[in-house]
């Protein structure tokens, strides 16, 4: 297994489609000194994200890199690439992003691309297991806890190492909106929580 040694504070390119919560609890967390990490870089397939807001208020650079602005499949492989070496990116963390990774960059980041993900994976995880879906499979299954589960990402959906997981209860009045809203704010801590891991040396990947 290829092990990666972090000389400096670690450098994290944040991928994000939506709202990007996530990435706004680690740039909390890099602001108010929990953690010791530099954000240089947030990359949305979506013009419109509000994580591209939250970036720029926190003046991180920002860029928008879709299959409109760069139809040709190299040219897309090859910005996004770029933006990582010319950053010197050690980690990539996926912060609900919507589109798929090359697999050029899965390779080059080997173990170096983190996800977060709604439910205690392996269960609810996988091709379709997105938003609320899994939160509405989870409510449907009757499970009686749910929770959020880091991992790394591979070629395949939700499939990588589990690196950290948190539990919540699943009540019998709970929603899909209900526990979303619960499962988020675990998501909030872990993923700094994992990250701090990594950059401390605790979590070798
Ligand atoms: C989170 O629920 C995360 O687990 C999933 O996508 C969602 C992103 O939410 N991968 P936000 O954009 O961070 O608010």
């Amino acid at each position: 297994m290829r092990k990666y040694k972090i000389m400096n504070k670690i450098k994290l390119a944040a991928f994000a489609s939506h709202s990007g919560s996530n990435l706004q609890a680690i740039i909390d967390n890099i602001q108010n000194g929990k953690l010791n990490a530099e954000l240089v870089a947030v990359i949305s397939n979506n013009s419109t994200a509000y994580a591209l807001e939250r970036a720029r208020l926190a003046n991180i650079d920002t860029f928008h890199i879709s299959s409109k602005t760069h139809p040709n499949e190299i040219d897309y492989l090859n910005t996004i690439l770029n933006i990582l070496e010319s950053k010197k990116v050690d980690f990539i963390i996926l912060a609900g992003y919507m589109k798929p990774i090359p697999a050029e960059i899965i390779n080059k980041y080997y173990n170096r691309i983190l996800n977060i993900h709604p439910a205690l994976l392996p269960k609810f995880g996988g091709s379709g297991m997105y938003g609320m879906n899994v939160h509405k499979a989870v409510i449907e299954s009757k499970e009686k806890i749910s929770g959020a589960t880091v991992h790394i990402v591979d070629e395949k959906y939700d499939n990588g190492k589990i690196l950290y997981q948190e539990s919540v209860n699943v009540d019998e009045n709970d929603t899909p909106e209900t526990l979303a809203e619960k499962v988020l704010q675990i998501e909030h801590k872990i993923y700094s929580k994992v990250i701090k891991l990594i950059s401390e040396g605790k979590i070798v990947l």
